[in-house]
């Protein structure tokens, strides 16, 4: 049985797994240029804490910091889809 697979045909939410796949993995999957990794709980953790949580790394993630491209090169990102995106990524509620 063959399932219709339509990624990315424009309008719909992108869920955090292909927001990540296709733009944050690139450099958070390793660490790329100082990026935190996915899954490195403790870095998140410790970035949030000192910028007033998720919300205050979501406002930099979208303006972008040093190495860091404003929306992560996610340009037709959602604030929300690039929140579920960090979220995913860091372990962070
Ligand atoms: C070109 C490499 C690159 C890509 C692509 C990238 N990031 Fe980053 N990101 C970085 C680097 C480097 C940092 C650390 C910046 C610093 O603090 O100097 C960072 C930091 C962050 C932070 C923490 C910001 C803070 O205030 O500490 C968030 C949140 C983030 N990235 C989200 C994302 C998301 C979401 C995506 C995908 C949509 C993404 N990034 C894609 C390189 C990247």
């Amino acid at each position: 049985m063959e399932v219709a697979a339509s990624a990315g045909g424009g309008g719909g939410a992108k869920t955090p797994d292909e927001v990540i796949a296709k733009h944050c993995n690139a450099c958070h999957g390793s660490g790329l240029l100082g990026a935190p990794k996915i899954g490195d709980a403790a870095a998140w953790k410790e970035r949030a804490d000192h910028q007033g949580g998720l919300d205050g790394i979501l406002a930099k993630a979208i303006t972008g910091v040093n190495s860091m491209p404003p929306k992560g090169t996610c340009a037709d990102c959602s604030d929300a889809e690039l929140k579920g995106a960090i979220q995913k990524m860091s372990g962070l509620k």
